[in-house]
């Protein structure tokens, strides 16, 4: 059976690969002509790109309020992997690896607007298929297929940052679609359009992932494509304080130093509490405190007190939100000082 892209335009281009494997035809350019941009008469909004003939309708980058605090070292271990020392030279994919909720996604990001180039993100699940990564034809107009390139492939073709996150969700089956992408190839295939997209010189890839059991194991011919491996451990005090700080910039001292303490003592004590369940506790406790004084007019030591411990008030609030949270368990933890 012939399942190459019946395309009669292009067909007379193009070289026809049989996959034993999958018992389909690869259509592909041969050789691979140079890509040029062409801008979309419908939308300028929506830019589309040419390959072969074959017309890309590109996604669109993010533009976050996310910044990296602290750790500069982690920073500077992603930058260098995406760094090129010499033009034969290629960048390598890091993965970033970690608890959920300790920052991955927010150091993948921070890096890539710190080389200063678009950033796309991919939230990979068990459900992404190859193509989902790549192109995917949706119909449009008169019954036409539109070719939409991914948030992976626009990075690719734009030369930008492209984050894909929880990696590990993703099935081996997908990822094997981005092997030649990740080694010296750069390059990936698209069965549906039929083409070849070479990723431009200044395309980085990273990818987070998560180190819990909810995960697929990737063999290993993905992992050594997924170099290096950067750990986010648990932060020290002083720097999970600068984080919530900074995620929570109105949030009393009283407060953050809490949790602070609180986070610390899990850690130690060998819990999943993360940063992120930290902020969370914070935002609430400080929810909590902000409601009961608007309904109940109580002012005395809410969330501004000057006072440089936690007030009863503030601790009560805290501790229900660690509850509400985290669990009954977590409130097990708690520094109960000057109760
Ligand atoms: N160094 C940091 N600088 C700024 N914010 C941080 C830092 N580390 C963690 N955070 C904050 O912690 C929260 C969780 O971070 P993030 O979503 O990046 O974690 P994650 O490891 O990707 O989690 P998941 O595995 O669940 O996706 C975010 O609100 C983020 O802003
Ligand atoms: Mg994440």
């Amino acid at each position: 059976m012939d399942n190459s892209v019946a395309d009669p335009i292009h067909k007379q281009n193009r070289a026809v690969l049989h996959s034993p494997k999958c018992d389909i035809s690869l259509t592909i350019m041969a050789p691979t002509q140079k890509s040029k941009p062409a801008s979309n008469p419908a939308s300028s909004s929506a830019p589309t790109h040419e390959i072969s003939n074959v017309t890309l309708h590109l996604s669109d980058p993010v533009d976050l309020e996310m910044q990296w605090v602290g750790r500069p070292e982690l920073m500077s271990q992603v930058l260098a992997a995406w760094f090129q020392v010499h033009p034969d030279d290629f960048p390598l994919a890091p993965r970033l690896v970690g608890k959920p909720g300790v920052g991955k996604t927010t150091l993948a990001y921070a890096a890539g607007k710190a080389m200063d180039q678009e950033v796309y993100f991919f939230q990979a699940t068990m459900d992404t298929r190859p193509e989902d990564l790549i192109v995917t034809p949706v119909v449009a107009e008169a019954g036409k297929l539109k070719y939409v390139a991914s948030p992976l492939v626009t990075a690719m073709i734009r030369g930008g940052i492209v984050v894909v996150d929880e990696g590990n969700r993703m099935s081996e089956k997908s990822w094997a679609s981005l092997a030649p992408l990740l080694d010296q190839r750069r390059y990936v295939e698209s069965l549906v359009a039929g083409i070849r997209i070479p990723a431009d010189g200044a395309f980085r890839f990273c990818a987070t992932m998560n180190d819990d059991a909810s995960t697929f194991d990737l063999p290993e011919y993905i992992h050594s494509r997924l170099q290096p491996q950067i750990f986010i451990d648990f932060p020290e005090a002083d720097e999970e304080r600068v984080i919530l700080k900074y995620n929570l910039p109105y949030a009393p001292d009283q407060v953050v130093e809490y949790v602070v303490r609180f986070l610390q003592v899990a850690h130690h004590l060998g819990e999943p509490y993360t940063v992120r369940d930290g902020i969370n506790v914070a935002r609430y406790a400080l929810k909590l405190m902000g409601a009961k004084r608007s309904i109940g007019g109580d002012t005395k030591d809410g969330p501004g007190s000057t006072s440089e411990e936690t007030s009863a008030p503030q601790r009560k609030a805290l501790t229900q939100a660690i509850r509400m949270i985290l669990g009954e368990e977590a409130t097990e933890h708690l520094d109960h000082r000057g109760d």
